[in-house]
């Protein structure tokens, strides 16, 4: 099993920066290499200082896909939905394609919107970067410790979060360990046991909780959500 590869901050804002920079340096070489460059933006509170923080960067956003690793069943302009927090401290602020950010439907009945999203997310395989953050349960993306497990080439599946919204669309692992590069982001005290307790899983080479289960990743962690791993 792979263990991550742990990169501390002392809070999240030098967390978001850290973030920034790993991430340009990615699309700017994957645009170099391959003239274009994705990315799978995840919901919660945990990356909009980062995404606030890409606002700053200059980057031929033309050539650049933003996609969702999830979203809630919900309407783009509720509340609750990822796309919308993406908008409003991202997408609304750098100069992309309208075309090229690929938003999850959520407005649609769940199992089209899992079926649509996944057409969508098939030919854009292997992202350049996933973006995860981690549930206090240890849950990424909307895949928790309650999914079932997905069929085996399912890449977009319909969740059930035992939180509301309960109706979520969400790349499968499958989907995650396509890309390029996946970037773990976790921040605050509350999350410290729960990140020991995957990291204690990968070293064991166990993997249970869903977090613990995305392959291999960066993980980006402020000092308070690594107290308990180890030194
Ligand atoms: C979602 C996210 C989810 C999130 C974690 C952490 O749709 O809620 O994709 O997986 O990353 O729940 O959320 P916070 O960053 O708000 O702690």
């Amino acid at each position: 099993m792979t263990l991550p590869t742990i990169r501390r901050f002392a809070g999240p804002a030098a967390l978001a920066v850290g973030t920034a920079d790993l991430v340009v340096e990615r699309l700017r070489a994957a645009i170099a290499e391959r003239g274009h460059a994705s990315i799978a933006l995840a919901g919660g509170t945990t990356p909009q200082p980062f995404h606030r923080e890409l606002t700053t960067r200059a980057l031929d956003w033309s050539r650049v896909h933003v996609y969702f690793g999830d979203d809630r069943c919900v309407p783009p302009d509720h509340p609750a939905s990822n796309y919308r927090a993406a908008r409003e401290t991202l997408l609304a602020h750098v100069p992309l394609l309208a075309e090229n950010i690929h938003r999850i439907e959520g407005e649609l009945p769940v199992a089209e919107a899992a079926a649509r999203y996944a057409d969508v997310v098939r030919p854009a395989l292997p992202l350049d970067v996933c973006i995860l953050g981690m549930g206090d349960d240890g849950h990424t993306a909307s895949l928790f410790p309650a999914t079932p497990p997905a069929p085996p080439d399912a890449l977009v599946i319909a969740t059930t979060s035992p939180v509301p919204p309960h109706e979520r669309v969400t790349f499968t692992f499958g989907a995650i360990r396509a890309s390029r590069e996946v970037i773990l982001q976790v921040t605050g005290g509350s999350k410290a046991a729960r990140l020991a307790q995957v990291y204690a899983e990968l070293a064991a080479n166990h993997p249970v909780l869903p977090t613990a289960q995305v392959g291999p990743a960066i993980w980006m962690v402020d000092d308070a959500a690594a107290a308990q791993l180890p030194a």
